[in-house]
């Protein structure tokens, strides 16, 4: 019998509900060492428990107060998907409770807040915790990270990284939180993507020194969905230009991009690699390929594979066929789900860790006050 892993779901929009389709598809995993099971649900409004109560008969609590699922004996784990400037409470309360969390990214609406959260969570050091960053589970990224740690690159000569949305190019769409401060931080777009594009390079001890950042705002006003317009306050767009210094003691140039108005794009995630012996690619705009060149030291040629579907834990879909983004959501859960039942284990790539999100937040913020500056300025990690 599997180990049934109980959750309590906060916050029951976009990501709330992909996590409980994950859970729904848990069968399509083919060794995983636990089921997840949505025990109790929350969120402010009543409107969210509707499609919960349609799909998930066995959910036995539903509350606008997210302390009634921490103080359920019932449930060991909580998957927290909330506005931004919810997350240092609610993750300290959280945290607290000795419930196991898996919160979303930026994991504090600033440093501060950050800081507070990497506080809580070494008082308790028995809870699990990790951060929500679901694209490197790509077979096409895994690819790329397998080139990494078989040193296929030499030495790096430049990693370019990033999240492209276009949606925001819409500019009927009503406003929502994601484009006030108030809610969504000072750090506007690189809070929403900036843990996305970070979560392979600070795995690989790509921690940036300085950061020159160029942050952009396009549209002052949006809609607000009541036939007026109202402020919109965040950041658009951000390019960092980041200096690493490589394990071998050279420095490399990092480029970040994360982006709500980049024409072309979706929800594209990218990583590129650039070394003296080869270079490499994944994007999800081409989701199955993984490019990589082809060099004899003059001519170079870059070539395509088709990777199918090779993921991390296995499933019951065949090689051959392609793999999507709620594929990866899953993947990300399985990962999430081993930690707590296993523990770390070294042979899996793990979901983005808490000292990840310091390393973070210490970017942004030097990211931020550069823009101000208008120079590079030290990351202090
Ligand atoms: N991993 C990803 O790919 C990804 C994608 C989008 C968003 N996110 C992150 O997920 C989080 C949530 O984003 P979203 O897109 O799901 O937002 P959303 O607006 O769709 O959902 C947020 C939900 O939180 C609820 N909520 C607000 N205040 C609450 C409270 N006090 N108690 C309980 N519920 C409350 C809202 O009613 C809403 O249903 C953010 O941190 C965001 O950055 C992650």
């Amino acid at each position: 019998m599997k180990k049934i892993v109980r959750f309590g779901v906060i916050g029951l929009g976009l990501m709330g509900r992909e996590f409980a389709s994950a859970v729904a598809r848990w069968c399509h995993l083919l060794d995983s060492s636990a089921q997840p099971q949505i025990v109790g649900v929350c969120d402010q409004s009543v409107a969210g428990f509707e499609w919960f109560r349609r799909n998930f008969p066995g959910i036995k609590v539903f509350t606008s107060d997210y302390k009634d699922l921490l103080a359920n004996p019932q449930i060991d784990a909580i998957y927290c998907a909330v506005p931004h400037n919810l997350h240092e409470k609610m993750y300290i309360d959280i945290i607290r409770s000795g419930k196991h969390l898996l919160g979303e990214k930026p994991f504090g609406i600033d440093q501060k807040a950050n800081t507070a959260i990497l506080a809580a969570i070494s008082e308790n050091p028995e809870v699990v915790v990790r951060c929500s960053s679901e694209f490197p589970f790509f077979p096409g990224c895994r690819r790329l990270l397998s080139w990494l740690s078989d040193q296929e690159f030499g030495q790096i000569l430049e990693v370019k990284a990033g999240f492209c949305h276009s949606s925001d190019l819409d500019l009927t769409k009503p406003i929502n939180w994601k484009r006030q401060i108030a809610y969504n931080g000072e750090y506007g777009c690189m809070g929403d993507l900036g843990m996305h594009a970070l979560h392979v390079p600070l795995r690989m001890g790509w921690v940036p020194e300085t950061v020159y950042a160029l942050l952009s705002k396009h549209v002052d006003l949006r809609p607000d969905g009541k036939g007026g317009s109202v402020a919109c306050e965040t950041w658009d767009n951000a390019t960092l230009a980041c200096r690493v210094k490589g394990e071998d003691g050279h420095a490399f140039p990092m480029i970040l991009e994360m982006k709500r108005m980049a024409p072309g794009m979706t929800n594209s995630w990218y990583l590129e690699v650039s070394g003296l012996k080869g270079a490499a690619r994944f994007s999800t705009d081409d989701p199955q390929a993984f490019h990589y060149l082809e060099s004899n030291g003059q001519e170079q040629a870059w070539c395509r594979i088709g990777v199918g579907s090779k993921p991390q834990f296995p499933t019951i879909t065949g090689s051959i066929f392609e793999f999507g983004f709620s594929d990866a959501i899953l993947q990300m859960w399985a990962t999430f789900i081993e930690d707590i039942v296993v523990g770390g284990r070294s042979d899996v790539f793990d979901c983005v860790t808490p000292e990840e999100t310091r390393l973070s937040h210490a970017l942004l913020t030097a990211a931020l006050m550069s823009n101000k500056s208008g120079r590079a300025e030290v990351v202090c990690t």
